[in-house]
């Protein structure tokens, strides 16, 4: 057999197989020439693997190989794309490199993702929140909830106004040190392949196993711990697969507690938690955390109700901010939440 009539031979048998080495090769390479090097690896397998069956496998192998190589060069080009970005948000000169307490202040506040579109996400927010208080947040899809937050931990710089936390402007501060004491825990948090205290000591690295016990009992999260069968050396698997959601919300809890911040905001991040566990958590933020200033987005009426305060945004406007007892009495917003949970147990999207 000549060795053209075995090249031949072998590319019949891996059309037969629906393979197109060669083809994926060059996408992988991008496209260069290489009839060279595909007829000697076509040549040497077939010179050393003649069964066809075995060289089949061979193929699919090498195939499923070159595959994955031009999948992650793809992600290798998007991965440098967002690393050479440039950040929009830069420290100041003498940066401020502490955070006297977790007061909060927006005055007058007006924030739009794309500056000078006329489309404010925020308009005209006044707030001013005093340190170690709790605050709920509501209002519909879009009307501004995680926008607000994000302007806390200068995520993104306001169009006009400022926003203020331990009394210094946002702008003012080393972005890490205020991002270290300001902690979000959102709705889906990640975590990592590695065991539960690994990923607790995310949050702080320097963390004892005493203080993410502590942390775990107050996200409630040590009673779903202590039942595994590793315990606190228990492997998580990739993305957190191998957890319910719920537990998941509470170890991205009990992380964020780890970092001893001054803000806790909780975005959303108990949907997942039944409603008697949220409950307990919030009385053990009360308990452990009564300096910490809390901020707690919910779509659940309970989860805000023993709130000092409760915030309705509507819009990306304040519809009003007052005690949950007060807004019970005259917010309209508040009342129709308040009647199409407690008759229908919906949502703040839901319809009474
Ligand atoms: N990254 C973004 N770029 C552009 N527009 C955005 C961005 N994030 C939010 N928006 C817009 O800003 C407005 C407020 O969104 P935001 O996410 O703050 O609402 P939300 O109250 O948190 O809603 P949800 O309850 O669905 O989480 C919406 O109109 C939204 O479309
Ligand atoms: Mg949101």
């Amino acid at each position: 057999m000549t060795e053209d009539s075995r090249v031949e031979e072998l590319v019949y048998i891996m059309k037969k197989v629906g393979l197109n080495l060669t083809a994926q090769i060059d996408c992988c390479l991008g496209n260069q020439e290489l009839s060279g090097v595909q007829t000697y690896f076509l040549v040497y397998f077939l010179r050393h693997h003649p069964e066809g069956t075995y060289l089949t496998e061979v193929c699919q192998m090498l195939s499923m190989v070159v595959v994955m190589i031009s999948m992650s060069l793809a992600s290798v080009r998007r991965i440098s794309e967002v690393l050479s970005e440039k950040a929009d948000i830069h420290d100041p000169e003498n940066a401020v490199k502490e955070v006297k307490d977790g007061r909060i202040d927006f005055n007058h506040v007006n924030f739009s993702y794309k500056h000078g579109s006329g489309k404010n996400a925020l308009s005209d927010i006044n707030l001013h929140i005093k340190s170690g208080e709790t605050i709920g947040v509501i209002g519909g899809t879009g009307a501004g909830k995680s926008s607000l937050v994000n302007l806390i931990c200068r995520l993104y710089d306001v169009d006009e106004g400022s926003v203020c936390v331990g009394g210094v402007d946002v702008r003012k501060y080393d972005t890490e040190v205020l991002r270290n004491q300001v902690s979000v825990v959102l709705q889906k948090n990640t975590l990592f392949s590695g065991t539960i205290l690994d990923n607790l000591r995310w949050g702080n690295p320097d963390a004892t196993y005493e203080e993410c016990v502590e942390a775990c009992k107050a996200a409630c999260a040590d009673e779903f711990i202590d039942r595994m069968p590793g315990g606190y050396e228990t492997r998580i698997e990739r993305g957190g697969a191998n957890v319910s959601g719920g537990q998941k919300q509470r170890l991205c809890i009990a992380r964020a507690l780890l970092k001893k911040p001054k803000i806790l905001i909780l975005d959303d991040s108990t949907s997942a938690v039944d409603t008697a566990t949220d409950a307990k958590i919030r009385a053990a933020f009360a308990k452990e955390i009564p300096g910490t200033t809390k901020i707690i987005i919910a779509q659940r009426l309970s989860s805000v109700e023993s709130a000092d305060r409760i915030l309705v945004l509507d819009n990306g406007r304040i519809d009003d901010f007052d005690t949950p007892e007060n807004l019970l009495a005259h917010n309209a917003i508040y009342q129709e939440i308040h009647h199409s949970q407690m008759e229908g147990g919906g949502d703040f999207d839901q319809p009474a």
